[in-house]
């Protein structure tokens, strides 16, 4: 097993009142367990403010933890120690964490300057060679990340992530920002890359529909909690959670969660309802005439309704 996550926790504090108390927690992540095989890709996918960021994060060790525990290689990560780079994280924005001062190629070669990766006369060669890697003609080297595209933004970003030579790479939201053709260039890197170098990914996206293209098993998230995970074909195909269900709906039809859910929005992640974070919104009450006190009541443990495909509800298991 190359990444392991077990009952991880991170849970915010809401600070309210005139001296600022803590007046509630935010649980952004609760009680999340999940495995990451060397070479395999695993798509997190939910709505805005189900804890996906989160999560990529407390794997890395860049929020403090409120429970649980990461493992790397079978034994526990430790974002101190010198091969904690071997899990790296790109994201959405990828201009923002790019000086804009700096070439691109510069910004790379100072990775590789301070990690010591390579001798300083052969960091030059090293950078071209991860130009390469990302499709990247070598003349943008001496560009500055205004001058690049969304999409050669973005390669830039995965070359200096692959500058440090990864197992892992935790993708938050990084094509949601480019158009559906270079969405598509993109994904065929990553799995181009995923293929020669066995990398692994753990490739989060509000869309279902990108998620599907690259990812081998896709957990579903909902206020801070896996509802759903399965192989990719055994999600889409045989879906039994109500949410996953609206998910593959919107991501067919490209419509809005809002319109084929009622009621209202996603749950207030400071304030969640009792029982299953999703009886408010569940369909089942419409053609049901009304929810099962359960439902209300007690929150759903993951089962596993076929071989290797889990679901925390309790209408799955009559
Ligand atoms: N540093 C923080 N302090 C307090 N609350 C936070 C912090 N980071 C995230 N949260 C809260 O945790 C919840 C999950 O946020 P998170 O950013 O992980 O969601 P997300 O699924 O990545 O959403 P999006 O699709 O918008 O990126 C939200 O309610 C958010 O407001
Ligand atoms: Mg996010």
């Amino acid at each position: 097993m190359l990444l392991q996550v077990k009952n991880l926790k991170a849970y915010f504090p809401i600070k309210g009142g005139i001296l600022s108390n803590t007046s509630g927690q935010v649980k952004a992540v609760d009680d999340i367990s999940l495995n990451i095989e060397r070479g395999e890709t695993v798509g997190l996918v939910g709505e805005s403010g189900s804890g996906k960021s989160t999560l990529g994060r407390a794997i890395l060790q860049l929020v403090s933890l409120s429970g649980g525990l990461v493992r790397f290689n079978d034994v526990p990560y430790n974002s101190s120690r010198k091969d904690a780079k071997k899990v790296q994280m790109i994201f959405q924005d990828p201009l923002s964490s790019l000086n804009p001062r700096m070439t691109v190629g510069a910004a790379i070669a100072e990775v590789l300057k301070h990690h010591k990766l390579v001798p300083r006369n052969k960091v030059m060669h090293r950078v071209k060679e991860l130009f390469r890697m990302v499709e990247l003609s070598p003349e943008y080297i001496h560009r500055y990340p205004h001058e690049l595209s969304g999409g050669q933004c973005q390669r830039v970003g995965i070359a200096r992530a692959l500058s440090v030579e990864p197992e892992l790479i935790i993708c938050d939201e990084i094509v949601s920002a480019l158009d559906v053709s270079v969405q598509a260039q993109i994904i065929n890197l990553l799995k181009k890359l995923q293929k020669d170098k066995k990398l692994s990914y753990l490739f989060i996206s509000h869309d279902l529909a990108v998620v599907r293209q690259i990812a081998h098993r896709i957990a579903v998230m909902y206020c801070g909690k896996i509802v759903e995970y399965g192989d990719v074909n055994s999600i889409i195909l045989t879906p039994f959670h109500p949410y996953t269900k609206a998910l593959i709906t919107i991501a067919g039809e490209k419509g809005h969660l809002k319109d084929i859910m009622k009621p209202g929005d996603i749950a207030n992640p400071a304030n969640l309802p009792e029982g299953c974070h999703f009886h408010p919104r569940c369909p089942v009450k419409d053609r049901e005439d009304k929810l099962p006190d359960i439902c209300k009541k007690l929150y759903p443990d993951l089962i596993e309704k076929i071989e290797g495909h889990f679901v925390a509800c309790f209408q799955q298991r009559k």
